[in-house]
């Protein structure tokens, strides 16, 4: 693998900047200063160096993203601003893609990643991977329907959701924790009751909890932990 595309690949800095790097004498292979960032090198033997501080290759890119209101979690859609926008130029150039969706008017959690078979094993329903959601709904939640929706409610479109955790934290807030993703599935499970959800943010994928040190819009590479998560190497 050539040395600028190791540096992209790891998220450590573009081609443009590898190059400089290189040219300044920050980076060595092998324990030897190298100048030329097109050079070939072996990404699991090599130990490479920026600053003096080993950098490890990595297979895949994982990222936790505070998702902000106003984004799609598409990676393309024409007219609309999309999640990848959030993130610098090489880190999208490794054909990183949001896994799973959230609702353009979302907050919260997403991860997005170049890993395809983990993201589609994670997403997979027979994984049972949950997902918790903090809910504000427009009118006050009566308890017999938060244990209707508990229970499983029957959508508009005929479906039935799966039992799922709801706690109320207060008349027109609470927590929920889903075990599948259908299409806006809290946002239809509300409407099912007659209430509709004025914001919802997305605080858990699985045992991947989103950062409070995240701002929204904010983004940060999992942890070896997280990834050993979400690639289910746990
Ligand atoms: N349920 C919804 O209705 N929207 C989301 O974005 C996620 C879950």
């Amino acid at each position: 693998m050539r040395l600028d595309k190791f540096f992209t690949h790891t998220g450590t800095m573009s081609r443009k900047e590898c190059a400089q790097a290189a040219k300044r004498g920050r980076i060595s292979v092998g324990g030897k200063v190298v100048t030329d960032s097109a050079v070939h090198i072996n990404e699991n033997t090599d130990t490479v160096t920026l600053d003096g501080a080993v950098v490890t290759y990595m297979k895949y890119i994982y990222i936790m993203l505070n998702k902000p209101q106003g984004y799609v979690s598409s990676s393309d859609e024409p007219g609309e601003h999309t999640v990848l926008e959030l993130l610098p130029e090489n880190i999208v150039k490794c054909d990183v893609f949001p896994s799973g969706r959230l609702d353009k008017d979302t907050t919260g959690l997403m991860i997005i990643t170049n890993d395809g078979p983990s993201s589609h094993r994670a997403l997979a329903p027979k994984s049972h991977v949950c997902k918790k959601y903090r809910y504000e709904c427009a009118d006050a939640l009566l308890p017999s329907d938060a244990e209707k929706m508990r229970a499983g409610i029957t959508l508009a479109d005929g479906y039935t959701t799966l039992p799922c955790e709801l706690e109320m934290l207060g008349e027109k807030h609470g927590e929920i924790i889903l075990h599948e993703g259908k299409y806006h599935q809290i946002k239809r499970m509300f409407g099912a009751v007659g209430n509709k959800i004025t914001a919802l943010k997305r605080l858990s994928f699985g045992d991947i909890l989103l950062d409070e040190k995240l701002e929204e819009g904010a983004w940060r590479y999992l942890t070896d932990e997280e990834i050993k998560i979400f690639t289910g190497n746990k």
